[in-house]
């Protein structure tokens, strides 16, 4: 689970006894001594929220008496509340995850059923919470579920729990996915869930991705391996969809009436970090083919906005892991109001899936990687084919276009793989320009969100000063920024608006500025590097984001990084 937040591990393990390993670092630095013969218990890797990561601070919790012990994820809103409750209690840590523990200590004093335990607690707690909890001389696991992931695998030698389906690839495919206010009991031989206090099934579901799909497979890192995948996961992401440069896009799997389609005056798009992104990318397309009106918002900053109709509304939640809380929450808020929503995901069963009106699978395989790279070029091509389903329902199609739409997303695979090719010299640019004090990213229209995409995977994993522009913006402003020292990465391609991009590249030339053009036939010529983009259409810009992925790993991994764990980040935030 390290990818979700690695700032520090712990272990609890339970028999007749509790034994605790935890501390800040990685679950790699763990000392369990390899004699132990306990068989249950529960382990956690965080990301920091209420307290510094510390080792008093890492998980699991145990109350005073040290028999329970308590992982968490997520945020308990009135654990202050709480925690005046338990005066007589001596806390050691400043987490609010602390407070179950002893809580739960307070609770065992009553009942030694340690699952009433757990449901007398949870009542008691505001806020969100994915649970493990054991207790010395309780057999088994008790798990609880409120507005944060939690996945049950069903071995054929043992259950398992975990915030998402990924780990549990190695151990098991057969998954359950709890649901909001499941509070479940997992023992090596079986699993009950419980809700409302009444035994409960849950359907069992065989996750698709292959037990070796989140493995390096040879690669230094998860990252560089992912960019390496796009070409794969771009075909899967059409195949089925996409059956003829002829023949329209077979989107199935959406459930959204035509009529529905056909009546809508706007789409909102919300989403956060690299899916927004695509989201700015996938609205220029809707408005360009569909001539519909479309927005896209931050979710952390959704609001619905006056002047509305609900029913002529659509919100898209873009997400690759499906369990982004501000994203869920901005969905929520839509869903409120009677807007229809649609999820846009890697992830079959996450929240977002299940709860959106309807969802849309990028079928990327796994992302181990903190920092997005597949799953952009996967969001942005099924958005393309939702735009031409979209203009299609409502009779705006341009034949011509959609022909050559359908025919760029059949070809990107290979435009990519082309890129891909390439990696030894983009590796040579970007060691050539690593020292550079901070990094500018410009482009127009579709190349705008690019630039926003390659200046955010490099400051991510290299921790370096970069920033994307529309290019048209450099001059009002940023430009105070541009020295010889300042390497400056132009999209010049279709869709971009080359020529007057080309102005403002002269611009950051006349102030002494590195430029690194990826550009398009035609735009080449006078620039310190160039990489060239195949003739792609509107789908150029995507072939030259992977040019930025591959620069900005370079760099990264010229100066050391911990490209697969950057500081401070973590893959999925299911806090708000
Ligand atoms: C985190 C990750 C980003 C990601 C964002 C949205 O901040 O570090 O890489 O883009 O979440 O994630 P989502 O799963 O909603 O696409």
């Amino acid at each position: 689970m390290e990818y979700r937040g690695y700032d520090s591990a712990g272990i609890g393990l339970v028999d007749d006894g509790l034994s605790v390993f935890k501390q800040v670092g990685l679950v790699s630095g763990l000392d369990i001594p390899e004699s132990t013969t306990q068989t249950c218990g529960i382990g956690h890797t965080r990301w920091s929220t209420h307290g510094k990561p510390t080792d008093a601070n890492a998980h699991p919790h145990t109350d005073c008496s040290g028999r329970v012990a308590v992982v968490h994820n997520g945020i308990i809103g009135n654990y202050d509340e709480l925690r005046t409750t338990l005066s007589d209690h001596e806390f050691t840590s400043e987490t609010d995850t602390e407070v179950v523990a002893h809580l739960l200590e307070v609770e065992l004093e009553r009942t030694d059923d340690l699952r009433e335990a757990v449901s007398a607690v949870v009542a008691q707690i505001e806020g969100s919470y994915a649970l493990g909890v054991v207790a010395a001389g309780y057999d088994g696991i008790i798990a609880a579920r409120r507005n944060s992931p939690l996945v049950v695998g069903h071995g054929s030698d043992g259950n398992f729990i975990a915030s998402d389906v990924t780990p549990l690839l190695a151990h098991t495919r057969s998954v359950s996915y709890l649901e909001d206010g499941d509070i479940a009991q997992v023992t090596r031989e079986g699993v009950t869930i419980w809700q409302d206090g009444k035994p409960i099934d849950r359907e069992r579901h065989t996750i698709e991705w292959s037990p070796d799909a989140a493995e390096k497979g040879g690669y230094d890192h998860y990252m560089l391996k992912e960019i390496h995948e796009q070409p794969t996961a771009l075909r899967q992401a059409i195949a089925g969809r996409i059956n003829g440069i002829e023949e329209g896009v077979d989107l199935s799997d959406l459930s959204l009436s035509e009529e529905f389609l056909a009546s809508i005056d706007e789409i909102q798009f919300v989403a956060c970090g690299t899916s927004y992104h695509a989201c700015l990318y996938a609205k220029q397309l809707i408005e360009e083919f569909a001539d519909v009106r479309a927005t896209v918002e931050f979710a952390s900053e959704y609001s619905i906005g006056s002047g509305r109709d609900p029913e002529r509304t659509l919100v898209v939640g873009v997400s690759q892991s499906g369990e982004t809380a501000d994203t869920l929450r901005a969905l929520r808020m839509a869903h409120r109001v009677g807007i229809r929503t649609l999820g846009v995901t890697n992830t079959v069963g996450s929240t977002m899936a299940r709860e959106c009106d309807d969802a849309l699978y990028i079928r990327a395989g796994p992302e181990i990687g903190v920092a997005a790279t597949k799953t952009f070029a996967s969001q942005i091509i099924v958005l393309a084919m939702f735009a031409l389903t979209v203009a299609e329902t409502r009779g705006e199609l341009d034949v011509t276009a959609g022909r050559e739409l359908r025919r760029n997303l059949q070809g990107l695979p290979g435009a990519v793989q082309g890129v891909l090719n390439q990696n030894e010299d983009i590796k040579a640019v970007a060691e050539a320009y690593a020292d550079g004090e901070a990094f500018f990213f410009i482009g127009r229209r579709l190349g705008g969100p690019v630039s926003l995409e390659g200046a955010l995977k490099l400051k991510e994993i290299s921790y370096d000063h970069a920033e994307g522009f529309p290019a048209g913006e450099l001059k009002h402003g940023p430009l105070a920024l541009v020295t010889e020292e300042t390497p400056v990465l132009a999209i010049l391609t279709d869709g971009t608006r080359p020529e007057e991009t080309q102005n403002n590249v002269k611009e950051v030339q006349a102030r002494g500025a590195p430029v690194i053009a990826i550009a398009a036939d035609g735009y080449r010529g006078g620039h310190d590097v160039e990489f060239e983009v195949p003739d792609l259409g509107l789908l150029e810009p995507l072939v030259a984001n992977v040019y930025l992925q591959l620069f900005a790993y370079h760099v990264a991994n010229s100066k050391g990084r911990a490209i697969d764990k950057p500081r401070n980040l973590a893959k999925s935030v299911t806090v708000e």
